[in-house]
């Protein structure tokens, strides 16, 4: 037998005594890098462990663990269809659900300075020349701890003036609004309810930044990130529709008495303590064209349709959000629909008209 054929022999020996991606015991890797790196194994500050609920079968990317003899065989399941657009390979069914999609982490960047080494603190300063805009926004959102991540929140407001600017494209801000929701589902530290709270006291205030941007950046535009959905048109088409999984949202209006816009923004119920949701929680922002807050619209209806399985013909709850910064979020008043129809899947809501308020925020119950 010459060398060659020994190394062979070796790396035969080597594959075959290799247990399949997904299978093998997480005691196994001693090193918090190598136990992270399986893609199906936690590191609980000093073992590597299995997830134990299957509230976790999101956060796992080794697939082989979810299929035949891998570790959650009997936790979570493979998912049927996979998208590159996203991480997730596992879930508690075989189809993705929209409130757990998980965006591909990015490790260039750091969370407390930009790419040339700019602090967060010397960005605050800088603001509001553009070109340190460009600088803020290579700061990594997604790898911050949630210190971090308020800062950056704050941060981008202190740039709220240049960011209206017009060759800054509305994404940037979507990403940072994806982003922060993405960071705080996915955060494993345990957060206090007042940093939870303050996140998103932020994460509206941004939201703020973006809706005043919109305003001016563009009459009609749709943008969908999964859990994070962004729609706005103006009194004159007299409808707009927000899609979110397996249903669409929409609001009709008959009357107007000057123009403007209808902004939506629709997001994951799940992360704000709604499990009984029929459709995403959509926040609307009524606003003439000058950006002022307005109500003056008549006969609004909201309309509920499924766009798969079967919707049985009982009347649906609406129920109104009355305090958006909250987890879980607290609920004001609600709306009866008409029963709903089962032949085209519909329920209608009827609003108050004129309106009462220029912003509403709502989801439709089970
Ligand atoms: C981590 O897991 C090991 C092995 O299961 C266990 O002995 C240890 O108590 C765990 N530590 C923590 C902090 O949960
Ligand atoms: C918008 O940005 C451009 C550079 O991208 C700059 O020249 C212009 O002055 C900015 N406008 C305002 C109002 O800041
Ligand atoms: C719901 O549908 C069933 C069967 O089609 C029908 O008998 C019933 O009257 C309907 N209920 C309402 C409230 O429309």
């Amino acid at each position: 037998m010459n060398s060659f054929m020994i190394l062979i022999l070796f790396l035969v020996g080597l594959a075959s005594s290799a247990v399949a991606p997904g299978t093998g015991e997480c005691s196994a890797y001693t090193q918090q890098i190598d136990c992270l790196n399986s893609g199906y194994c936690k590191w609980n500050g000093s073992s590597c462990v299995l997830y134990t609920s299957n509230q976790d079968c999101y956060r796992i990317d080794e697939i082989g663990a979810c299929r035949a003899n891998g570790k959650y065989e009997s936790l979570c399941m493979p998912l049927d269809l996979l998208n590159i657009e996203y991480k997730n390979v596992c879930g508690i069914t075989t189809t993705i659900d929209y409130n757990f999609v998980r965006y591909p982490i990015v490790t260039t960047g750091y969370p407390h300075f930009s790419i040339s080494g700019l602090t967060l603190a010397q960005l605050k300063v800088a603001k509001p020349q553009i070109n340190f805009l460009f600088q803020v926004l290579t700061v990594n959102i997604q790898i911050a701890p949630n210190k971090e991540l308020q800062d950056i929140l704050d941060l981008y407001k202190e740039y709220e003036v240049t960011f209206q600017n017009v060759t800054v494209h509305p994404y940037y801000l979507e990403k940072c609004l994806f982003q922060t929701l993405q960071n705080l589902r996915d955060d494993t530290q345990p957060l206090s309810s007042t940093d939870k709270q303050n996140t998103l006291t932020k994460f509206w205030s941004i939201v703020q930044v973006y809706q005043k941007k919109m305003a001016f950046y563009s009459k009609h535009y749709q943008t969908n990130y999964y859990f994070l959905n962004f729609a706005q048109t103006t009194f004159s088409r007299l409808y707009i529709t927000i899609e979110g999984q397996d249903h669409t949202t929409s609001l009709t209006w008959v009357k107007y008495q000057r123009n403007g816009y209808i902004q939506a923004v629709s997001y994951t119920p799940k992360l704000f303590g709604i499990n009984d949701a029929l459709t995403d929680v959509v926040y609307i922002n009524v606003i003439a064209e000058d950006g002022i807050s307005f109500i003056n619209i008549e006969n609004m209806e909201i309309i509920y349709t499924q766009t798969t399985g079967t919707l049985t013909n009982i009347s649906r709850q609406l129920k109104f959000i009355s305090d958006k910064t909250q987890i879980p979020h607290t609920f004001s008043s609600s709306l009866t629909s008409t029963p709903c129809d089962e032949i085209e899947r519909t329920c209608k809501f009827t609003l108050p008209s004129p309106l009462i308020d220029s912003q509403f925020i709502f989801y439709i119950q089970k």
